[in-house]
């Protein structure tokens, strides 16, 4: 696997650098360089809803090992608190958080699909509904979506895209995947219009179901030349809807493969352990999720002999670390607090028990993301997959 030449994007803010690949899958390692630091990829981006991550602080995420340099927050919520004006005043979240790490940001698109009673799309924009207030309804447009990103600050924009479930068929789904390209033209000129394409990347979104002949002429549309040389990376969107298993891997297989070979590939929406990993061999270079955090506030905690319920009564007596191995601050390479203080916790739902299960899985997830590169990179990939599922249906419960 010869190491490529550096390639340069057409924006100004993001350089991207293949330095290995497998030689059975489609896996690769790249360093994506962005404003705020370089990101090795194949990599998990963690979610903060609003401006900041539930349950930890800017600081315990930036004290994860291995580090996590890119993060996901959503512009729709931002919208609403701290709101845009807000942040330009402060100067962007990067400042409000005290975050110094890359930041991308959801368009507000896919809230229609999460907060689909309240929302209804149109040709200019998602009007969002305002169940307590009608007069404070909101229509979220193309350029609307930018400018909010803007003033976010986001080191990655994402389009904003017409999103339906992935079990939609016919001519709605064909009718949103045309209209996620319209979408894009305009992100496009507003993007370009703001002056602000030296410092923050666009990133398109691939549409079209769980279709091939629709995906085929959405990636042929979005990945045209007068389109790419303004597109730095691209998304695979409207997927992990609840399809099937099967169609999904055949739709991401098809669309890593037709994406540029020399930009980031990003895979929206997907957390599980297991899919991370399908993914990366697939081609896949980014993903992101709620699931490692929401499960953790849940009392789940990741490890790579399976998830562990703190909630079962088998822990109340179990005195060992979540994970010995871990080096979170948590687990403290087997000094750390025990199974048994952490699910007293959870069961007596203390706030303290939220976090500790927070950063231990942050740093899992982090960790797998981190030996895949490894293993990539010393070209050991389909070993590391049979060893991480191995230990994967390990445990019971
Ligand atoms: N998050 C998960 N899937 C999607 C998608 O298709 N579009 C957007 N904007 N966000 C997503
Ligand atoms: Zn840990």
């Amino acid at each position: 696997s010869a190491p490529r030449p550096p390639f340069t994007s057409a924006s100004p803010a993001l350089h991207f650098e293949v330095l290995a690949r497998c030689s059975t899958t489609r896996a690769r390692v790249s360093r994506m360089t962005l404003p705020h630091g370089p990101v090795d990829t194949p990599t998990f981006m963690p979610v903060a809803t609003q401006a900041t991550m539930k349950s930890v602080t800017s600081a315990q995420l930036e004290s994860i090992d291995p580090p996590i340099n890119l993060h996901l927050a959503n512009t729709f919520h931002m919208s609403q608190r701290p709101t845009a004006e807000l942040l330009d005043i402060v100067g962007g979240v990067h400042r409000y958080a005290g975050f110094r790490r890359n930041l991308l940001t959801d368009s507000g698109g896919f809230q229609m699909v999460s907060l689909v009673k309240l929302s209804r799309v149109e040709e200019e924009g998602v009007l969002f509904a305002n169940p307590y207030d009608p007069s404070k309804s909101s229509l979220l447009t193309p350029e609307r979506s930018m400018q909010i990103q803007h003033s976010i600050g986001a080191d990655i924009m994402m389009q904003l895209d017409d999103v339906v479930s992935s079990l939609t068929t016919g001519a709605r789904m064909e009718e949103a995947m045309w209209r996620s390209i319209r979408w894009l033209d305009r992100c496009l000129a507003e993007h370009a219009r703001s002056g602000k394409a030296t410092t923050q990347n666009l990133f398109a979104i691939v549409q079209g179901g769980l279709d091939p002949i629709l995906r085929d002429q959405c990636l042929v549309a979005m990945t045209s030349p007068e389109r790419a040389i303004q597109i730095p990376g691209y998304a695979i969107g409207g997927l992990s809807g609840g399809e099937e298993k099967t169609v999904f891997w055949q739709i991401v297989k098809q669309c890593a493969a037709k994406l540029p070979e020399d930009k980031p590939r990003y895979c929206m929406g997907i957390g599980y352990g297991e899919d991370l990993l399908v993914c990366a061999a697939l081609g896949v270079d980014l993903a992101d999720c709620v699931y490692p955090t929401r499960t953790a506030r849940f009392g789940v905690a990741l490890t790579f002999n399976g998830p562990l319920n703190l909630r079962s009564k088998i822990y109340s007596e179990d005195f060992s670390v979540i994970d010995p191995e871990c080096s979170c601050a948590t687990c403290d390479k087997g000094e750390g607090m025990s199974r048994a203080a952490l699910a007293a916790l959870v069961v007596g739902k203390e706030a303290a028990s939220a976090s500790a299960v927070t950063v231990h899985n942050l740093t899992y997830q982090s960790a797998l993301m981190h030996r895949a590169r490894e293993a990539i990179m010393e070209d050991r990939f389909p070993q590391y997959l049979i060893d991480f599922f191995a230990g994967f249906f390990k445990s019971k419960d």
